[in-house]
């Protein structure tokens, strides 16, 4: 991605569905042999990988429009996800709950590490094993069986996400009751609650720490419109700040939103919300600030990369402390690349502002750092280009068709 760097951002852009909502939600299509219409779909690369491993598992899927899907798994057919396919798609993972729920049986491959840490898939398979599932750990998968599942009252050693969803997934179809203290509380946890309670799924205390489960005999159809996407939004919205211009994001999801809020406020942004989303602006210089990532509601780990670059255009020093992932720095010495003053001690990073970006070659390590680094390329002087943007395609729709329809000059060309 090729971006000249200095123009502000002008104008009106929508906001997609949520990437973290659908994936689980396809995976939920594996517990009813009914069909599952889904609207609001993003058309991201990441969903198509979910897509093909459900149909490797045989379900069929067909385009409605370009946003709505209908998957129907007719018949389980295969009982695997392989590590080609884990390891470019970790939240594949969370198929494990709902394939052995509706089966009996699942061989998943673990996802190993990442580029932003460790992740270990632990929390998942404690929470699976304590409703009955016999899990062994062979040849790098994990390999799960049970006649069926019963219900149980687990606590989770942080509030993850993935594990949350997984969980929920396995005990729907489980016998009895099922209690997830601990549990992760983010809108994408909710949306799939929302989906399962539509398929007949009795779920409640989704969005609190404590979700309980009772089991059903079987699920159904349903219809569901995907949530949209909070960390898209939040992107555009340091995207109108970073720039200094004045950009509405239609339908932002400001309610799930209120940290990322405040924090642009705090550094100097306008941010006013009303029935038609969000809109930011910023004619004064950026402030410092502190900035702390935790789980929902707290200031969510993937906003920080944009965060970080924009606070290098902040006068003055900020401090970001990442608790979540031990190794989500890796933009910074991409944006250091590009004059960036920041130095990082163990989970923290202090950001000295302000200093002046010119454009260099930079490579994107994930999919949040590559956003940290367009953003930084469109407040930089000159040209900046942004390589292995494959990771950028797995996560943000058209972005570069929705920052030129607001002024900013950004051009693909092929690696
Ligand atoms: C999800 C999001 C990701 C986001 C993250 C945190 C999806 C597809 N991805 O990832 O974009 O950055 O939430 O908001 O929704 N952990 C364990 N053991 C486990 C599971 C997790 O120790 O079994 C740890 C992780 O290493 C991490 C923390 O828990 O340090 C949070 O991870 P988790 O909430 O599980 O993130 P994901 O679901 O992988």
């Amino acid at each position: 991605m090729v971006i000249r760097g200095g123009r502000p951002l002008r104008g009106a852009v929508a906001v997609s569905g949520s990437k973290n909502a659908t994936l689980p939600i396809l995976m939920a299509a594996l517990l009813t042999s009914e069909p599952i219409v889904l609207h609001n779909v993003p058309r991201l690369r990441d969903v198509h990988t979910a897509i093909a491993l459900l149909e490797g598992l045989g379900a069929t899927a067909r385009w409605i429009d370009d946003h709505s899907v209908e998957l129907r798994v007719g018949e389980v057919r295969a009982h695997e996800a392989s590590y080609d396919l884990v390891k470019t798609m970790r939240a594949s993972f969370v198929v494990l709950g709902p394939m052995l729920a509706r089966t009996g049986r699942a061989r998943v491959s673990t996802p190993g590490g990442c580029a932003i840490g460790a992740r270990p898939v632990n929390l998942h398979i404690a929470g699976i094993r304590a409703l009955g599932a016999r899990i062994q750990l062979r040849n790098g998968y994990v390999e799960a069986r049970a006649d069926r599942l019963s219900g149980a009252r687990l606590w989770l050693d942080n509030p993850s996400v993935g594990a949350t969803e997984n969980i929920m997934m396995a005990a729907v179809l489980a016998r009895g009751l099922t209690t997830i203290e601990n549990a992760a509380r983010e809108p994408e946890v909710q949306d799939l609650a929302r989906l399962l309670t539509a398929m007949g799924a009795r779920i409640s205390g989704a969005g609190t720490h404590v979700i309980e489960i009772e089991g059903v005999e079987r699920l159904h159809g349903a219809t569901h419109q995907i949530i949209p996407d909070r960390i898209e939004a939040g992107s555009l919205m340091v995207a109108a700040a970073i720039t200094g211009g004045e950009v509405t994001i239609e339908n932002a999801p400001t309610a799930e939103l209120d940290g990322v809020i405040a924090k642009l406020r705090e550094s100097g942004a306008a941010v006013t919300v009303d029935d038609r989303g969000v809109c930011v602006s910023r004619s004064a210089p950026l402030r410092p600030i502190e900035l702390r990532t935790l789980p929902y509601p707290g200031f969510p780990t993937d906003l920080q990369a944009q965060m970080m670059a924009l606070l290098t255009q902040a006068e003055g020093t900020s401090v970001i402390t990442e608790t979540i992932f031990e190794n989500r720095f890796m933009h910074a010495p991409e944006l250091q690349r590009m004059g960036a003053d920041i130095v990082m001690k163990g989970a923290t990073a202090v950001v000295r502002g302000r200093s002046r970006l010119s454009g260099a070659p930079v490579m994107a390590t994930d999919l949040r750092a590559s956003m940290g680094l367009i953003l930084a390329g469109l407040a930089a002087d000159n040209e900046t280009q942004v390589s292995r943007v494959y990771h950028l395609d797995r996560g943000y729709e058209a972005l570069d068709q929705k920052l030129r329809a607001l002024g900013a000059e950004i051009e693909r060309i092929p690696e």
